[in-house]
């Protein structure tokens, strides 16, 4: 269950063959094709609304969802959680009758590159819903005191209309309120930005990220109705993501032994080494990734990494 469960987010459509009959029917029920209502998000609304504040429209984006289920490699728990995050929206009004709290406030966590910001996004895309980002880094650490009253607008604007709402950066949070104590205007900005949170009654989703989950303290993570975790990939979702990423460009060679060098890089890691490769192939004029070339991209990959580690301990 748990393995097909998994094939159903990230695979072709293929994998759903076998005997997955619930699960690929919740997953092929209107959630391939958002109500046509709904699938085209409405142009721009923040930035229109908030126009006087010139200063608050470069924090806050609202991004046409393009990118799908098929776009995303995800564990097996978390496909299970988003398809029943999707089945739990849709049946909203029933819940609600019987006086039940849908769903609707989430916690992503897990290291940088491993898809947080992307299932925000494709989660909107699966729901019909508009996608609107903002970053609270950039947000949080720029003109105090309007910050408030713009926080306010957006919670404003997410409840008006359905909408996932994506808090980008959202470990700012945890650094000010431990780093920053002496700024007390700083820490309204955090209180009340919680405080949103809390009393978020939007129809649609309020979704915060962060790389650095441990130092969140613990009333942050009271807020979120659900917490879910972005692994670093396995050896079988590094498979299943270079297949994804090489489907238009195929490798023709055995890529088993490769697969182990990989273990430990995110998905974006990945990604990029995959990238390189093809570019790389195309440039010596092959139809398929090159075993070769495959390799040198492995071994930038291996290179970028390092810098990197050598970056971090500075
Ligand atoms: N689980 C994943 N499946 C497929 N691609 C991924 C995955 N995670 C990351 N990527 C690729 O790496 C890019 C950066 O990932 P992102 O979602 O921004 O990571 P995070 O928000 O966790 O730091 C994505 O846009 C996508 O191209
Ligand atoms: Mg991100």
């Amino acid at each position: 269950m748990a393995k097909q469960a998994e094939l159903i987010f990230a695979g072709g459509p293929d994998e759903e063959t076998s005997n997955t009959q619930t699960m690929a029917s919740s997953a092929s029920r209107p959630a391939r094709k958002p109500a046509a209502k709904t699938a085209k998000p409405a142009p721009a609304l923040i930035p229109l609304n908030l126009a006087r504040d010139n200063r608050f429209t470069h924090l806050i984006e609202s991004i046409d969802p393009v990118r799908n289920r098929g776009d995303v490699v995800l564990s097996a728990r978390n496909t299970q959680t988003f398809l029943d995050l999707i089945a739990e929206f849709r049946h909203g009004d029933t819940l609600r009758r019987h006086g039940l709290a849908v769903t609707s406030k989430l916690l992503f966590c897990g290291p940088p590159g491993c898809g947080k910001s992307l299932t925000a996004e494709v989660f909107a895309h699966e729901l019909g819903l508009p996608f609107l980002v903002a970053r609270l880094d950039a947000i949080i650490s720029s003109f105090l005191g309007e910050t408030a009253s713009n926080l306010r607008k957006l919670f404003d604007e997410a409840e008006r209309r359905p909408c996932v709402l994506l808090l980008d950066e959202f470990d700012a949070l945890a650094r000010t309120r431990g780093d920053n104590a002496e700024h007390s205007e700083m820490r309204r900005v955090v209180n009340s930005l919680l405080m949103l949170v809390d009393r978020f009654k939007g129809r649609g989703f309020v979704i915060a990220a962060t790389n650095v989950e441990e130092s969140l303290d613990p009333a942050i993570w009271r807020r979120f109705d659900e917490v879910i975790v972005f692994d670093l990939p396995d050896a079988r979702q590094i498979r299943r993501l270079i297949d994804m990423k090489t489907r238009n460009f195929p490798i023709a060679f055995d890529l088993s032994e490769r697969i182990g060098r990989l273990v430990g890089y995110s998905y974006a890691e990945i990604e990029r080494v995959c990238m390189s490769a093809i570019k790389r192939s195309i440039l010596k004029g092959a139809k398929t990734v090159l075993e070769s070339e495959f390799d040198v991209a492995l071994t930038e990959g291996r290179r970028r990494r390092d810098v990197q580690a050598k970056l971090k301990r500075a």
